[in-house]
């Protein structure tokens, strides 16, 4: 068999006009993230207007038929923000594969954060993609951690064992984010809100150290189009009317029968108290009568308390997303 000849291609930037393109080169290189180009022009909007100023950076490989068969990205992940920390992304349509137009794009972002001085560059791919592991790993990339996205059958889910889980501790009760502002006006429940998801999510596992989240920029979530007000689960605590637990389930995108579950997480002072999986029990039953197929949630591999709680519910593991680290030579000795 002759091997497949070279795809020759233009690298160019990104034009708003490649966002549909982007969308299908996306959802064909990864079909399990649901995907549109207004969702990804909606997220390129709030990097470009993030206080943070993150630098953002665009690049598609073109055909000579004009066709985008490849995408690569470079961006400072404002909730990760390090001057020097890049997250990259590069893609290729699966029937371009192995015809050199990835190599394309890795020498053009390769230029492009070499020229910015980056330390620090993060790319993913998943562990079935041995393809995608040796582009990594022949770039210099090496494994820093594991996630697995973790989904749940909603429709063959039995709550039945879960009865007297799904009930709150004495002293705290549930309420979603629509009914508190109902109850305290929108500014007091945002920040009662805000106030519970920076102390979880300083938990959560990452590859480096969590950016403070900007409290104006955390209130735009209420205009994102996947946010769904009564789908954020509360654990308020009685005596001090602080929110003491939370989860969240997001619409998907592209795809109504699917939600994806944002943070969940309990503040370190009420751990251990059921609040988590008791929330979750509430989640999972409102996805049920809204009609969904499934639950999505992405875990990191070393995250045990919430794989447990995810486990014990009945949600069952997609291969793991493995997230590759790239270091400057002279940056290697400082880790
Ligand atoms: C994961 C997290 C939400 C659990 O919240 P919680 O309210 O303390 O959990 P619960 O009390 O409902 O725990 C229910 C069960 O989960 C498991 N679990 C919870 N915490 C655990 C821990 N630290 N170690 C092992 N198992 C744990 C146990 O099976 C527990 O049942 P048990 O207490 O009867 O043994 C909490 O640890 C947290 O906020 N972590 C940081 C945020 C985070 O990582 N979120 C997930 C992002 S993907």
């Amino acid at each position: 068999m002759t091997p497949p000849s070279t795809l020759t291609v233009k690298i160019r930037d990104f034009i708003d006009a490649d966002y549909p393109a982007l969308a299908a080169v996306q959802q064909a290189v990864w079909p399990q993230q649901t995907v549109t180009a207004e969702y990804l022009q909606h997220g390129d909007q709030e990097l470009r207007e993030h206080p943070r100023q993150p630098h953002f950076w665009r690049i598609v490989a073109e055909d000579h038929s004009g066709q985008i068969v490849g995408a690569a990205s470079a961006v400072q992940w404002p909730g990760m923000f390090d001057p020097h920390r890049y997250h990259a992304e590069l893609m290729v349509l699966p029937e371009a594969e192995g015809r050199g137009v990835g190599r394309a794009l890795a020498e053009a972002l390769w230029a492009h954060l070499q020229e910015r001085g980056a330390r620090e560059i993060l790319a993913g791919t998943q562990e079935d993609r041995p393809r995608g592991l040796a582009f990594l790993a022949h770039w210099g990339f090496a494994e820093a951690m594991r996630f697995f996205d973790n989904v749940l059958d909603v429709q063959t889910f039995d709550p039945a064992p879960f009865a007297a889980a799904a009930q709150l501790a004495p002293g705290y009760r549930a309420v979603h984010l629509a009914d508190l502002c109902a109850e305290r006006g929108p500014d007091a429940a945002w920040a009662a809100y805000f106030a519970g998801f920076v102390q979880a999510r300083a938990d959560v596992p990452r590859t480096g150290e969590a950016s403070p989240v900007l409290e104006s920029e955390f209130r735009k979530r209420g205009t994102h189009p996947q946010f769904w007000p009564e789908a954020v689960l509360l654990a308020v605590h009685e005596p001090t009317g602080e929110v003491a637990a939370l989860t969240e389930l997001w619409l998907d995108p592209a795809d109504p029968a699917r939600l994806n579950t944002g943070l969940t997480g309990t503040t370190r002072n009420h751990r251990r108290l059921g609040l988590g999986l008791a929330l979750k029990l509430k989640s999972i039953e409102q996805a049920r009568a809204r009609g969904a197929a499934k639950i999505w949630t992405g875990n990191a591999s070393s995250n045990r308390p919430m794989l447990n709680i995810n486990e014990r519910l009945g949600f069952v593991k997609e291969p793991a997303w493995i997230e590759m680290q790239w270091f400057a030579p002279e940056s290697e000795a400082k880790q």
